[in-house]
């Protein structure tokens, strides 16, 4: 009789192929299966037969070849594909087996498909797994969360399989039950899109106001790469800068078409945070952004009939990169502050037990968005798991006052200057937003009242009471009742 497989890899494109590999370099045998045949056989012939991967074509011998309990990990698109395959793997499980969703699935499948499977006394983990192919291959950041009697199962093979701090903490922990992991995963793509759009303003600016060109921008994103910006997003972004295009000899950036795309990660974000109330606005400025590039025609013929003011700098250009350098650091404080609100919101909101600082912890080495500061993130949460805001912890709000004078040249200049910094300049109120003890929604208030009679609380009353004015002497005095969206 063959040996049982340790873990089943469902789906073997490039994600699923690289885990399988990963998995069996740490000493686990997984057993693979693909809905296309010739994938196994391509996948087998390259590296699963050398490895004594079992390789399977039919999902009933792909079950059959796993110990029990179960551990079946599908890599395959998020969305029905996922539903279509847990209805054909039910059948042919037992109790206590353990499905494991590792795509970018939608937080409230993942919850809808942990209370399913339940339900048949089985279980479901939803885990983000973050860091590409290359992540996946040699050490992913993993976010899982679901049905937690699956964890003791797991464990060991997630901390195996996952990225490795340098002190060898691996960049994986269960993050709490139902959709908290996939949650989890895609407010880590609501920051990945801010950053990466702070990244591009950062670019924009040294590229329209100071005249740079990528090859002078290449040693600047090297050095900030060093210091408190030091993160793979920067590394990478120094190195695109870099690259030169073999036909035309120009820099390979400057060659690609300006509209990018997105699979929806961002935009769930910023939706979650209008459900649960949280205010993410960088977060979605960085969507919406995506969604301004995508409309090239439009923006190439508004630019023949829209005009606007000089956009030429003549103050010190060194003294205006390094603005620049700390506009970005305050901006992506404030980027990761609102993150952490959501996750922090969304925990009330579906009763999650998040430990913020333990997700800051995952965070610091092979997904996305890593970088030196989540070790900061992390200090400020364990020290004081219930910080409201990350602005409020002395290392951050040292960081921003240090910053801010930079940071609000930097909007300014781009401002006056008609350079688009939608996340940067969303960063900068929301920390004047966030610093304010009165912002002026008492108009709001007063203007709700006046054609709605939604009526208002006062500053001199205690919070709870609701007054009504009539405004114009002629309306009536009932008041409408009170209620939140
Ligand atoms: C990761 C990434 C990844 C995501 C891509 C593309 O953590 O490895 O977040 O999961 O799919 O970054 O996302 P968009 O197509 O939405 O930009």
């Amino acid at each position: 009789m063959t040996k049982k497989a340790d873990i089943g890899m469902l789906g073997l494109a490039v994600m699923g192929r690289s885990l399988a590999l990963n998995i069996n370099d740490h000493g686990y045998l997984p057993a693979v299966y693909s809905i296309d045949p010739a994938e196994v056989d391509r996948f087998m012939e390259a590296e699963g037969r050398a490895r004594n991967i079992t390789g399977t074509k039919e999902l009933a011998d792909f079950v059959a070849a796993l110990k029990r309990p179960r551990r079946i990990w599908m890599m395959i698109r998020a969305g029905s594909p996922v539903d279509e395959m847990i209805e054909k793997l039910v059948p042919l499980l037992d109790k206590g087996d353990i499905i494991i969703d590792g795509g970018n699935s939608n937080y409230h499948d993942t919850i809808r498909r942990v209370a399913l499977l339940e339900s048949k006394g089985l279980r479901f983990v939803g885990t983000g797994v973050s860091g590409g192919e290359e992540g996946a291959r040699h050490g992913p950041a993993l976010m899982p969360g679901g049905s937690s009697a699956a964890w003791p199962h797991l464990e060991s093979v997630f901390s195996d399989i996952a990225a490795k701090l340098k002190d060898g903490t691996p960049c994986s922990d269960w993050v709490g039950q139902s959709g908290a992991g996939h949650y989890v995963k895609m407010v880590h793509n609501g920051i990945e899109y801010s950053d990466m759009q702070m990244i591009a303003e950062a670019y924009a600016m040294m590229k329209h106001l100071l005249g740079m060109s990528p090859a002078d921008m290449q040693p600047v994103f090297k050095a900030w790469n060093e210091g408190e910006l030091n993160s793979y997003l920067i590394e990478i972004t120094a190195d695109i800068m870099g690259h030169v295009d073999e036909e035309t000899g120009q820099p390979l950036v400057e060659m690609i078409l300006d509209t990018a795309g997105q699979k929806g990660t961002g935009k769930w974000t910023s939706q979650s945070a209008l459900d649960v109330g949280a205010p993410a606005p960088t977060i979605a400025e960085a969507v919406f952004a995506r969604f301004m590039s995508a409309v090239k025609e439009e923006r190439v013929a508004a630019a023949q009939v829209l005009s606007g003011p000089d956009i030429t700098f003549s103050g010190d250009k060194a003294a205006m990169v390094e603005d620049i350098r700390q506009a970005l650091f305050a901006s992506k404080i404030c980027s990761y502050a609102q993150g952490f609100q959501l996750l922090r919101y969304a925990a009330g909101e579906y009763n999650w037990n998040l430990n913020y600082g333990a997700i800051a912890g995952i965070w610091r080495g092979g997904c996305i968005i890593r970088a030196g500061f989540l070790y900061n993130i992390k200090e400020a949460f364990d020290e004081n798991a219930d910080l409201p805001n990350l602005l409020l912890h002395p290392f951050f709000k040292e960081a921003v006052e240090r910053s801010q004078a930079a940071w609000r040249r930097v909007v300014a200049a781009a401002v006056t200057r008609g350079v688009p910094a939608p996340s940067m300049s969303s960063a900068l109120a929301y920390f004047d937003s966030y610093r304010s003890d009165r912002l002026p929604a008492n108009v709001l208030q007063a203007q709700r009242d006046y054609f709605g009679a939604h009526t208002y609380e006062r500053i001199d009353q205690p919070r709870g009471r609701f007054f009504h004015t009539n405004w114009t002497g002629h309306g009536g005095n009932v008041s409408a009742t009170t209620y939140t969206a």
